[in-house]
């Protein structure tokens, strides 16, 4: 565990990911006191950053936020947290500007740290295609061998098995797997955390998690933006590595696995690995792919700037899967995701895990199957609820009708909040952070879905279709 001392060093300080998530995370940590005593942060990136510009990337969302009613905006205090960033600009794959970097560290651990060397965390806001170089040079030039290191990546990781593979074994040569956070903001989500409560601290869930009262599982993901200027990363990765591979597959994960013997790291990733070792390849016969087209409310996709115009790149996807293991075999488990925003049907953002139960055994009501769910929500409003078939109220006679039994989360939806569980990088918890070997399973799902062999003539490209909703 990390206490007092702490220099944490973003790279891609001036990147879009690092204006969104990283900073304002960072900043709530701060704020809440669960950053360690003496934490210093560096912005490292390639660009030059003018003073206001470093303030607009640490500020940003902050102010966002604020504005929409989430947070309150607090001068003062931004100006004390500006205080604990210093920006220092260098490349990627040059040692001298790495070298440069550690003098920066040297010159914090004498003025903060009494000349005593810090714990340090890099975190690489970065394109994933970089992280086997910034990693090994972090590790030459920046690493600590007296303290404690952590290098923390965000999703996605590779783009296939075999990438992910060659990435993860290249990082492996210089990092040690409990150095190493992976990030799946969907861990961070407080509906998602709230998931193991849910199944693990009643008793009235777990018993009906199965196949003998489970009929089907379906999973939907609107959102009501498209490429938004991001087509530079989306383009190359498209709806199922983007979502589909990491925050949904982690989401079914935790929602469909066994009960963990503890909540210690180990024992809730091993249980995630074995359920997703259950799911087989996908079959690109079960698999749907779509582009959002231009309609009334916006532009089509490829109309977005940063997007080529010739782009095949799936804004939406739809699958089916199947879990073979003894608690889920035979159950379907349907997923939908999409982003776009250009026609009426796209305009909710949505994200619900829904478990439709079979139709009760003595069914005197006569009701429907599926007429009973246990809905988990992420989106727009965290919530857990059932759907149930309950007695018309004031009726004379039997007629039931469909009533939500539900509890709201109070879920607050910004960037600061959803990766607060960063707390857990200090604290040495990696249990909310992907393994290894979680994240080569999880490609394995997907992987004969997103590279196909050139002489597969159905590849699922082919049947890719432009959509004006669903
Ligand atoms: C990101 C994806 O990881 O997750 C985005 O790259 C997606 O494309 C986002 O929009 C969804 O997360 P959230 O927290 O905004 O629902």
């Amino acid at each position: 565990q990390i206490k007092d001392k702490a220099v944490v060093i973003v790279f891609g300080a001036s990147g879009d990911l690092a204006k969104k998530s990283t900073f304002p995370a960072l900043y709530t940590l701060w704020e809440e006191g669960l950053l360690p005593e003496k934490t210093r942060i560096i912005g490292y990136a390639r660009s030059k950053l003018s003073k206001e510009k470093l303030q607009d990337q640490l500020f940003w969302k902050i102010r966002d936020d604020a504005k929409e009613g989430h947070h309150q905006e607090d001068a003062a205090k931004m100006r004390e947290f500006e205080g604990l960033v210093k920006y220092v600009q260098g490349s990627y794959d040059k040692d001298e500007s790495f070298q440069e970097l550690e003098r920066e560290i040297e010159a914090i651990e004498t003025e903060v740290f009494s000349g005593q060397k810090s714990n340090r965390i890099s975190y690489l806001a970065l394109p994933p295609s970089s992280f086997s170089q910034v990693s090994h040079m972090i590790k030459k030039h920046n690493y600590s061998p007296e303290t404690i290191n952590r290098l923390v990546i965000e999703k996605p990781f590779g783009k296939d098995t075999e990438d992910c593979k060659r990435m993860m074994s290249s990082i492996a040569k210089d990092w040690k797997e409990e150095e190493i956070y992976r990030i799946d903001h969907y861990l961070g989500e407080e509906m998602v955390r709230a998931i193991y409560h849910l199944r693990f601290a009643n008793s009235f869930i777990e018993p009906l998690l199965n196949k003998d009262h489970v009929e089907s599982v379906s999973i939907v993901m609107k959102e009501t933006f498209g490429a938004e200027g991001r087509g530079g990363y989306f383009d190359e990765f498209g709806m199922i590595r983007d979502v589909g591979q990491n925050h949904l597959l982690q989401s079914i994960a935790i929602m469909m696995m066994e009960a963990p013997a503890s909540l210690e790291d180990d024992s809730l990733r091993s249980n995630k690995l074995d359920l997703l070792k259950g799911i087989p390849p996908v079959d690109s016969a079960d698999l749907v792919l779509g582009q959002y087209a231009d309609g009334p409310n916006g532009k089509a996709y490829v109309d977005d700037e940063t997007v080529p115009d010739d782009s095949r790149t799936a804004t939406f996807a739809q699958w089916a899967m199947k879990v073979d293991n003894e608690r889920w075999r035979g159950v379907p488990v349907l997923v939908k995701c999409g982003k776009g925003k250009s026609w009426k049907s796209l305009d909710e953002g949505l994200m619900t895990m829904t478990f439709h139960l079979r139709a009760p055994r003595n069914n005197v009501f006569n009701v429907n199957e599926h007429s009973n769910s246990l809905v988990i929500r992420m989106n727009p409003e965290p919530a857990v609820f059932f759907k149930a078939n309950l007695l018309k109220p004031a009726t004379r006679g039997t007629e039931a009708i469909e009533q939500e039994i539900k509890w709201t989360v109070p879920g607050r939806k910004v960037a600061g909040d959803k990766l607060a569980y960063e707390a857990n990088i200090f604290k040495g918890d990696q249990s909310s952070f992907v393994r290894e070997d979680e994240v080569i399973a999880a490609w394995e799902i997907f992987t004969p879905l997103v590279i196909f062999p050139k002489k597969d003539r159905s590849r699922p490209a082919d049947r890719l279709f432009w959509y004006t909703g669903y």
